[in-house]
């Protein structure tokens, strides 16, 4: 079994790939293992909301992309109507020779009890597929492939044209569009938060308690939105000023 330093190196490399190498397919192979490793995972009841579409025909990743770029233009007219400014990244993630669209079918909240469904039916179905969408990021990367959230492909016009376009079914629901491939480089890591600061012994340690400005200087300096904190350009991961997740 992997030991513990093993999965803290597996969890370290992991990254969000935003540029793919065009020239490099996907086994098959690498992809069926990828999806057999999202299915055991953990969900509300069992309810294993999960199914996923691969989609590989360049002709109908591009069509995607179409989406992707079409569905931006209302997201920065929002963005420059309230903030003033607006900067998202593009759909790097178009050369990918593989995309993995994860869906859900909400109807698997029928398994909890009445109470737990009518209180958080909606947070276990979303847990459900987060458990499996992580996975495929982690078992991608111990192939050494790349892969990205994009969480615009459930936006509402995304959404609707995939489902259209891909003859979804009306009940299930869009989570994810995961593009996978080869990366052409390997992005530096985001930095995350010490383990002193969001750790609290006992109970909730006020000392530890984030201010409104505390807030604002930890968007600007550590999150995408204030580009990590970097200054310049780092390439395809970079996105100064961003406003995407
Ligand atoms: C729920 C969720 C939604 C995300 N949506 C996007 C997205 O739409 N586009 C994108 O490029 N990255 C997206 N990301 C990736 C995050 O930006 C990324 O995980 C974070 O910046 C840390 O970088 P890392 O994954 O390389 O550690 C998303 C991640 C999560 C967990």
């Amino acid at each position: 079994m992997l030991n513990v330093d093993e999965l803290a190196e597996l969890v370290r490399t992991r990254r969000t790939i935003r540029g793919y190498d065009n020239d490099r397919d996907v086994p098959e192979e690498c992809i069926q293992k990828i999806l057999d490793i999202a299915r055991l995972a953990p969900s509300g009841g069992n309810g294993q909301p999960w199914e996923f579409i691969v989609i590989r025909d360049p002709e109908m990743r591009q069509r995607i992309v179409d989406f992707y770029q079409k569905q931006t233009e209302d997201k920065l007219e929002m963005e420059r109507a309230i903030r003033g400014k607006a900067s998202i990244g593009g759909a790097g993630f178009r050369n990918a020779p593989v995309f993995i669209l994860v869906v859900g079918d909400p109807r698997v909240n029928q398994c909890y009890p009445i109470r737990t469904n009518l209180e958080k039916g909606n947070q276990h179905f979303i847990s459900g597929l987060a458990s499996a969408t992580l996975l495929i990021h982690l078992a991608a990367t111990t192939l050494g492939l790349g892969s990205q959230w994009v969480s615009d492909a459930n936006s509402p016009y995304m959404g609707t044209m995939l489902k259209a376009w891909l003859g979804i079914p009306e009940e299930l629901r869009i989570y994810e569009l995961i593009p996978i491939g080869y990366p052409t480089r390997r992005p530096p890591a985001p930095p995350r938060r010490s383990l002193e600061e969001i750790v609290h012994r006992e109970r909730y340690e006020p000392a530890k308690r984030r201010t409104d400005e505390d807030m604002q200087k930890f968007i600007q300096t550590m999150t995408r939105a204030g580009n990590y904190g970097r200054s310049k350009s780092t390439g395809e991961n970079a996105s100064p000023g961003s406003s995407d997740q």
